[in-house]
């Protein structure tokens, strides 16, 4: 079994539906709590075993570049002040030398494009893919529990978690077959379908073991929903030669594209912080009237 020790971020997206907030900020720096929210979904990377971080970045999100970067100013004043908590946790999430890599996706043509744009930094190996806009709250990570799953059933891996009936159209649906281990065995996948068509209410929650035969599918793919090339319809084309395995994610999931998920995000992490918690009960406690009138 081949380790995953890539993990390919795409973080090209414009951030349209957080707009006025993404005009000049890349959507990935917004901040929840303290930390940007690529942040988090590095550092889950990171707990599943994650070596090298390849990002496909686009224009103005240079300041993901830079936040991954070692700060040398900052860092010498912070352990001038003596402030070594802060530094520590700094020092913590910082990437090694060598350990991150950018290239550019130049044309917003979709998510499978992205992803193919990453194909040389990848090269031959499994690698783990995460949406950033999807941010995970789990004891045991999100790609960590995958990776369990993984290093069993071997083949391209997905996490899922369940959607309404009526909100198949915004995400990738597989169908469920066979149960294993801690999901199912993936019988089909069609990206954003209706209702009527979808074949269950599991949709594909932002992260992926693949195998790197998809870069010759996404080579030639074609697009698919929203006019634009689906990773979801390169892996169904996939799917005739390799298995694919469904991890049922457990654990909270954010959709930090989008204000509401972000708040929420912001609400769930502060109260997880034992330094936040006393203070946010009682908060929340005073707004009860109003949200109960
Ligand atoms: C993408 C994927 C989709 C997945 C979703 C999760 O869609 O194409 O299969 O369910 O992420 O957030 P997007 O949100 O980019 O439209």
């Amino acid at each position: 079994m081949t380790k995953i020790r890539k993990a390919v971020f795409p973080v090209a997206g414009l951030g349209t539906r957080f707009l006025p907030a993404t005009k000049a900020l890349p959507k990935e720096m917004l901040t929840v709590v303290d930390k940007p929210v690529i942040q988090y979904v590095v550092d889950e990377a990171r707990e599943a075993g994650i070596e090298h971080f390849i990002f496909v970045t686009g224009r103005n999100k240079t300041a993901i570049e830079d936040h991954f970067d070692v700060q040398v100013e900052l860092y010498e004043t912070l352990s001038r002040r003596g402030k070594t908590e802060i530094l520590d946790r700094l020092e913590a999430m910082q990437p090694q030398p060598g350990q991150t890599s950018y290239t550019r996706q130049q044309v917003p043509l979709g998510l499978g494009h992205a992803v193919w744009c990453a194909r040389e930094l990848v090269g031959g190996e499994p690698f783990a893919l995460l949406l950033p806009d999807m941010i995970m709250q789990s004891e045991t990570g999100c790609l960590k529990q995958m990776v369990d799953l993984y290093e069993k059933s071997g083949g391209n891996v997905l996490s899922v978690e369940e959607c309404d009936p009526g909100e198949t159209h915004k995400y990738g649906i597989v169908g469920r077959g066979k149960d294993i281990h801690t999901g199912f065995e993936i019988t089909s996948m069609v990206e954003k379908p209706k209702p009527a068509d979808a074949p269950s209410t599991f949709y594909i929650s932002g992260r992926y073991i693949l195998q790197p035969e998809i870069f010759a599918l996404l080579e030639n793919q074609q697009t698919g929903a929203g006019g634009e090339i689906q990773i979801t319809d390169a892996m169904l084309r996939l799917h005739a030669e390799q298995s694919f395995y469904a991890h049922v994610y457990k654990g909270r999931t954010f959709d930090c594209g989008s204000p509401e998920g972000f708040v929420e995000a912001n609400l769930s992490f502060a109260l997880e912080r034992e330094e936040f918690r006393p203070y946010l009960k009682n908060f929340i406690r005073t707004l009860l009237p109003e949200i109960e009138s």
